[in-house]
């Protein structure tokens, strides 16, 4: 499973980096993989509302969103923003990346594409000021469950500390990194129980892109499926991204990626392989599995409409069984 950790401080050494390094740091304990994005250090800039995503279903800002950062929502299965507080909300540099989810809100709520891992995925906060007052967290908290559901995410809620004032004073908090490690550990368990399934081709740009979403998308709670290919494609099939948002699955963000890399990070249970000739390392103790699909490379959108129909059926038959 894969943690998102999203760092809001842009000072070094900051009080949210500490209290976010704990919690990810449990979250890998526990088993799981986690990502770290420090807003601060990325390219990442303002919303122009220019309205692309609301039409087009893209941003047309070329920077780290579009780079790494929206794939990195698709893929992960939690994720946890950690933020200060500054004049009761987030730091400017975080509000971008939250203005910029706009692109998902936009897929979700008006080209009405789904992605995949929205019914499982969950959001959480660290938050954490200088003050003391009641409301101090309230618009935060606020920001941040419409973020959630923008990137497709349950908001799970969150942990806030006051008080918080100069550096390293979250360190003499009677309670905040175990609160956090602890809260980590809770988050992660449901995920860590789910089967590991790795569907394999050669260019991961087509034929196991589909297998992986349809596996998440029917069963993301008792399934942990990946995807990669022996000599991954530079980017995923056009026709593929098509015929999968026809039915609803949002595949625009998907990158093809090694399975090598796949294996080292998650070593699966069961190895799924695609009817292509796949070098796929061994890995001891997995079930392999066989599919016999046709190469759709160079065939028209009908042939990539009916395999995809047929990888559908087979993801469905496969999850009956496990
Ligand atoms: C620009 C700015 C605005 C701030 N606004 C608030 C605020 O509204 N309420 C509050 O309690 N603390 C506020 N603070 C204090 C920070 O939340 C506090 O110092 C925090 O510990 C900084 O966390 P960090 O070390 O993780 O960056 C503000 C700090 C800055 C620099």
């Amino acid at each position: 499973m894969l943690v998102l950790g999203i760092l809001g401080s842009p000072k070094k050494k900051s009080n949210t980096a500490i209290l976010l390094n704990a919690f990810l740091e449990e979250a890998r304990k526990a088993g799981a993989n986690t990502r770290f994005i420090d807003v601060d250090s990325m390219d990442i800039k303002p919303c122009k509302e220019y309205k692309v995503c609301e039409s087009k279903g893209y941003c047309p800002i070329k920077d780290d969103m579009e780079k790494e950062i929206y794939s990195l929502f698709w893929e992960a299965d939690l994720i946890v923003m950690a933020t200060p507080v500054f004049f009761y909300s987030v730091p400017a540099q975080l509000k971008a990346l939250i203005d910029r989810s706009q692109t998902q809100w936009a897929r979700k709520y008006r080209l009405k594409i789904e992605d995949p891992g929205r019914k499982w995925r969950n959001g959480f906060v660290l938050s954490l000021g200088a003050t003391k007052g009641a409301n101090l967290f309230d618009g935060i908290n606020l920001t941040a469950k419409y973020f959630y559901d923008a990137v497709g995410a349950v908001f799970k809620g969150s942990l806030e500390y006051r008080r918080i004032e100069n550096p390293g004073d979250i360190k003499d908090h009677p309670t905040a990194l175990k609160d956090a490690g602890e809260k980590a550990k809770e988050l992660v368990a449901p995920f860590l129980k789910r089967r590991k399934v790795l569907f394999a081709c050669s260019e991961n740009a087509c034929r196991s892109q589909m297998a992986q979403a349809f596996a998440r998308f029917n069963a993301g709670d008792k399934v942990e499926a990946v995807c990669g290919g022996d000599n991954p494609a530079e980017s995923v099939n056009e026709d593929m991204t098509k015929v999968m948002a026809e039915k609803g699955i949002d595949m625009h963000f998907r990158k093809p990626v090694s399975i090598n890399d796949i294996i080292t990070s998650n070593k699966p249970d069961i190895v799924v392989t695609m009817g292509c000739e796949v070098s796929c390392p061994a890995v001891p103790g997995a079930q392999l599995i066989e599919w016999d699909l046709p190469d759709p490379s160079g065939k028209s959108i009908e042939f990539m409409r009916g395999l995809r129909d047929d990888i559908e059926n087979k993801v469905l038959d496969l999850i009956e069984t496990l």
